[in-house]
């Protein structure tokens, strides 16, 4: 199928969106690997990159690392001393996403914690790790509340969090939905709606993917 969406989504990654050969290869060593096909697209790791540098960001926290295809487009906009520490629970996940880290040359840019993400933010929490600029949480859907949570706890004034997958085709209108997922991120979207810590919205996303969304938000001052 290419819909009206997804040739708008090549037109836009053709002027703007144009992936190095590190990141197709990326892709391909995930293919090869029979990873799932659920990283972002080439024009929303553009996005990030955006974001990342609106925020001027030196330490970004990333849970839900896959094959490394969204961090490695984070890590490429941050400066030499720069970080992205990005959490995987798989280890077969964390392996093909060393690799594809080592083959961009990103190493000493991109710290791959194994762990699954509720235990691992308060080891970052002891470590110090925090306050970070940027924190893209990516990782199982359930417990999206709690990360966002841990997500605002790690942050500083102006840090911005974003949360992917907060739409999933449209099923988080269905009220009586009982896909643990839809719930997850439909209990997020509720409690941000009377959040006072952040600034938020929902981005709606089309395009090369599923019809989805990302949350956006800006801790407060
Ligand atoms: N951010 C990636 C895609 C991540 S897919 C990109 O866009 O390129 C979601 C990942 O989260 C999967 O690799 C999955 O193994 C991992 N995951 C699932 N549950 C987790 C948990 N509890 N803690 C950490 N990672 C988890
Ligand atoms: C799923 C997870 C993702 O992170 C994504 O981008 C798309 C789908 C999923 O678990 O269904
Ligand atoms: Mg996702």
């Amino acid at each position: 199928m290419n819909t009206i969406f997804e040739k708008v989504d090549h037109y836009i990654g053709a002027l703007l969106g144009q992936e190095d050969p590190s990141l197709v290869q990326a892709t391909q060593l995930m293919e090869r690997h029979r990873l799932p096909n659920i990283s972002v697209s080439p024009n929303q790791g553009k996005f990030l990159q955006v974001l990342a540098l609106a925020c001027n960001a030196t330490k970004i926290l990333e849970l839900g690392t896959l094959g490394a295809y969204s961090t490695i487009w984070l890590a490429k906009v941050l400066p030499e001393h720069g970080k992205v520490i990005s959490v995987e629970f798989d280890a077969f996940h964390a392996d093909i996403a060393r690799e594809n880290v080592t083959n961009a040359g990103l190493d000493h840019k991109i710290d791959i914690r194994r762990g699954a993400a509720m235990e691992v933010m308060p080891v970052l929490e002891k470590e110090g790790q925090g306050p970070f600029d940027m924190i893209f949480i990516d990782a199982d859907k359930p417990p999206y509340l709690e990360y966002f949570q841990w997500a605002i706890r790690l942050s500083h004034p102006g840090t911005i969090i974003v949360a992917d997958n907060v739409i999933r085709n449209g099923e988080v209108l269905d009220e009586n939905s009982k896909d643990e997922k839809v719930n997850g991120v439909q209990r997020l979207n509720k409690w941000l709606s009377t959040c006072k810590e952040v600034t938020a919205t929902i981005l709606q996303t089309v395009g090369v993917k599923e019809h989805d969304g990302m949350v956006i938000a800006v801790v407060n001052k």
